[in-house]
């Protein structure tokens, strides 16, 4: 069975990554309900897996890691064949905490679609996800257009901090699983000869 692993892309204490995680959770397991033969869905919180800054002497693309920490975190992208990110936005653009994570690795992202759900102030992280459509690019990783997106999400809390999404996020998040579930298995079969070529 195909697994999408969901990502937190934030790290810092009280952040609200992991409620937002919370939520796109159950939307992803309400969808793999509904739909029989659905990849799985698994969450990954970058704050687990303590990566310090980047620190392997050799590039990622030669794929030689010195530290536990990278070994670590290569098996868990590695056994990915898709990805939801969870993108804060941090001045105009990605996390620093998202993007060292994603510079440990070069082929554990290729050839595997992802799909972005996003957060911030009054562009919901529309920037920040502009940003990592770029990176993709780079990685080989498939970006899809079917997006989340949260402006000022500070107004959609519970008293308790929960995420309480509106009809329209609901929808959008079902429509961005759809295309994701979708690619992910379509693309693990071509992924093994693409990988071969590279
Ligand atoms: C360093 C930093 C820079 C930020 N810059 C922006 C920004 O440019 N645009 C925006 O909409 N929100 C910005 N914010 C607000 C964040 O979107 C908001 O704090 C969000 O909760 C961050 O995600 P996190 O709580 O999971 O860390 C910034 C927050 C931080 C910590």
């Amino acid at each position: 069975m195909s697994v999408i692993k969901i990502l937190i892309g934030s790290t810092r204490p009280h952040r609200f990554g992991p409620a937002f995680a919370s939520w796109i959770a159950s939307e992803a397991a309400a969808y793999a309900e509904a739909n029989p033969g659905s990849p799985r869905f698994e969450l990954v919180d970058l704050a687990d897996l303590g990566l310090p800054l980047l620190d392997e002497p050799i590039p990622a693309s030669m794929r030689k890691y010195e530290h536990e920490h990278t070994k670590r975190w290569s098996k868990v992208v590695d056994e990915a064949d898709g990805f939801l990110f969870l993108v804060p936005e941090y001045n105009h653009g990605v996390s620093g905490a998202l993007k060292n994570a994603i510079d440990y690795l070069f082929h554990e992202w290729g050839h595997k679609p992802a799909a972005f759900a996003s957060y911030g102030g009054g562009a919901g992280g529309a920037r920040a996800v502009e940003q990592l459509r770029e990176i993709c690019g780079e990685l080989k990783v498939y970006d899809l257009r079917e997006s989340v997106l949260v402006p000022n999400y500070w107004n959609q809390l519970d008293p308790n901090g929960a995420f309480v999404p509106d009809e329209g996020q609901k929808k959008a998040a079902q429509a961005m699983l759809a295309q994701l579930a979708y690619w992910t298995g379509a693309m693990k079969g071509p992924r093994e000869a693409l990988a071969k070529r590279a």
